[in-house]
């Protein structure tokens, strides 16, 4: 099937009180260890790529490569870009494709924040693409951005509200004590922040930087309001590890097949992991309507 915009199975995620897992790819493998895992699963997916992967891989090549990985399986798929800061970028994506953008405007002023955000939305709802926004700022490191964990700041509940009403996003990511790629020490998530962003904020939630944050914390966030959960770190760590394996047994190693066919596997396990943490499987066979 076609790439579909990814509300239509986000809000049947939040009806049943589960949540759609979005993992970000890098190439060909990866994509292909996401839409098979998920279509193992029978579960609805976001496949998501940051900026950075775009200048690395190419946005023809991502968008092309994601577009043939849907139509192969008969599970809906979304293309989504993740923490884009840019307009234009924005608008090459959808240009590409893509059915679900992030607007990062995390780094600006709350009021040039809401106004970048508010024109990415006027022109995504326009022809049909969901856009998710961020309120308060997530700590690590993701692509090329790094934001110091003392810099982070959590969301503040009446701001999501005023933020949301004030742009007409989709989806919010909330900052509630998770950070991005490896923890340097446990995470510990702010749910009563949550439960408090849930009671203002009517629109589905997104947790970012949930690699590492254990599978109790995920469940409760999920039960807690959030609809969607990003895993990147958790995908790129195994993909190493399988392919540092292959080179260490076999160190004169040259054909690609037999390190990134490891490498594919080993991630594809992870996904189909995480989207039964979510509570998302088989819910691919419940969404009628889209397929
Ligand atoms: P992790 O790398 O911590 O999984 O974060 C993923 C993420 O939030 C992508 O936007
Ligand atoms: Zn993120």
């Amino acid at each position: 099937m076609a790439l579909v915009n990814p509300l239509s199975f986000i809000q049947k995620a939040r009806e049943k009180g589960v949540a759609i897992a979005a993992f970000n790819v890098h190439n060909l493998e990866t994509i292909q260890a996401v839409a098979e895992g998920a279509a193992e699963e029978r579960a609805p997916v976001i496949i998501q790529t940051t900026p950075g992967t775009l200048k690395h891989a190419g946005i023809e090549y991502i968008a092309a490569c994601v577009k043939v990985a849907s139509e192969k399986h008969d599970i809906p798929i979304a293309l989504h870009v993740d923490h884009c800061p840019s307009f234009n970028t924005i608008v090459q994506c959808i240009r590409n494709g893509y059915t679900s953008v992030m607007i990062d405007g995390s780094r600006l002023p709350y009021e040039d924040n809401t106004a970048l955000v508010k024109k990415v939305v006027e022109l995504a709802h326009s022809v049909g693409i969901a856009v998710e926004g961020e309120l308060g700022r997530i700590g690590g490191t993701e692509d090329d951005m790094s934001l110091d964990e003392r810099e982070a700041t959590f969301t503040v509940p009446e701001e999501a509200r005023d933020f949301v009403e004030a742009t007409g996003i989709d989806t919010l990511a909330v900052a509630i004590g998770t950070a991005h790629g490896v923890y340097k020490w446990e995470p510990r998530l702010d749910f009563r922040r949550l439960a408090e962003i849930r009671e203002l904020v009517d629109v589905p939630l997104v947790l970012h930087g949930a690699s590492g944050v254990d599978d109790e914390s995920i469940k409760r966030a999920i039960t807690g309001g959030i609809c969607k959960i990003n895993i990147a770190t958790e995908l790129k760590i195994p993909m190493a590890e399988a392919i540092q394996e292959v080179f260490r047994s076999r160190p004169d190693e040259n054909d690609p097949r037999k390190y990134m066919g490891p490498a594919k596997e080993a991630v594809k396990e992870v996904v189909r992991n995480k989207i039964r943490l979510c509570g998302c499987s088989g819910l691919a066979d419940e969404l009628e309507g889209i397929r």
